[in-house]
């Protein structure tokens, strides 16, 4: 918006806004196949070799292949948009990590939707499942799997997928993420320093979990192996997102 429209009245500028409004939304769209394999290349090349602005090629912390490992969180198969919404977050602030909001901060809006689009396309990582060891009676699998009924908590797995994996573009998967990473995520939407994400659904979540129950709910999702990705949204019928 320019300076002159905010001068003007409100109903003319949000006449000016509905006349624009479906040109921006169909610009994403205008050439999409030409537009994607070079975002494809330019997302993958800041993701080897970070950019000429200084930010470090993320492969150097997040893994050759975006796969993660005890300190940081994996990147490959996680959702386009999820990715990518998180970039904002730390470059604008509203996020907070000492090492990744400079990074973030010196991306492009273009930089964070091609390496966003590159990691959301990897395959996730695969490694001996630990399933089996995940007594029904531990309480992080409880949480995981069941939720608690008396707190209208619901089942993380209900929002994340079975085992973890992710379902569609906007519930991240959990699966062999860092317990630690994941812990402090959880504390961060308690204190307010992560961002409340789609309808505050984690923050209503975290408020419900105990110190305790966070250690467990996070040690049971750092055992599991990441699945080959996230569900489509498609086939996996009603109710997720609706707690
Ligand atoms: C020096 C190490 C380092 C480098 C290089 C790095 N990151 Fe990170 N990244 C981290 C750490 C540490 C975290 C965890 C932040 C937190 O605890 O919130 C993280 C978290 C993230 C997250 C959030 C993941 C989630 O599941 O919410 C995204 C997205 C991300 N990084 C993308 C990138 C991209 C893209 C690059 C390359 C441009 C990059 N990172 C380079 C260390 C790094
Ligand atoms: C009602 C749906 C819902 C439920 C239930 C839910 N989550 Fe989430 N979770 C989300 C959404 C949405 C996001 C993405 C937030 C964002 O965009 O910042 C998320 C993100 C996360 C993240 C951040 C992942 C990352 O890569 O940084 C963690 C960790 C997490 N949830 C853990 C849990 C745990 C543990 C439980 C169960 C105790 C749980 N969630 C239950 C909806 C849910």
């Amino acid at each position: 918006m320019n300076q002159n429209s905010l001068h003007q009245p409100l109903s003319r500028r949000q006449s000016a806004w509905r006349a624009i409004l479906p040109v921006l939304l169909s610009l994403p769209f205008a050439g999409v196949a030409v537009a994607q394999s070079a975002s494809q290349e330019a997302g993958k090349q800041i993701a080897a070799q970070g950019t000429a602005q200084g930010v470090a090629a993320c492969a150097s912390c997040h893994g050759a292949k975006g796969e993660g490992n005890a300190a940081f969180p994996r990147l490959a198969g996680t959702g386009e948009a999820y990715l990518q919404a998180q970039l904002e977050a730390f470059g604008n602030g509203s996020r907070k990590n000492p090492v990744m909001q400079p990074m973030a901060e010196k991306l492009t809006p273009e930089q964070r939707l091609a390496v966003a689009a590159y990691y959301s396309r990897l395959p996730a990582p695969m490694s001996v499942s630990d399933m089996a060891s995940a007594k029904p009676a531990d309480a992080g699998a409880w949480l995981a799997t069941r939720g608690r009924g008396k707190d209208q908590l619901p089942a993380c797995a209900q929002c994340h997928g079975p085992g973890g994996s992710g379902v569609g573009t906007t519930f991240p998967p959990l699966a062999g993420l860092p317990a630690a990473y994941i812990t402090a995520q959880l504390q961060a939407w308690k204190a307010g320093t992560r961002p409340p994400g789609p309808m505050a659904l984690m923050v209503s979540v975290a408020k419900k979990l105990s110190d305790p129950d966070i250690s467990a709910v996070a040690a049971y999702y750092a055992a599991l192996a990441p699945s080959a990705g996230p569900v489509a949204v498609a086939q996996t019928g009603t109710k997720k997102g609706q707690p």
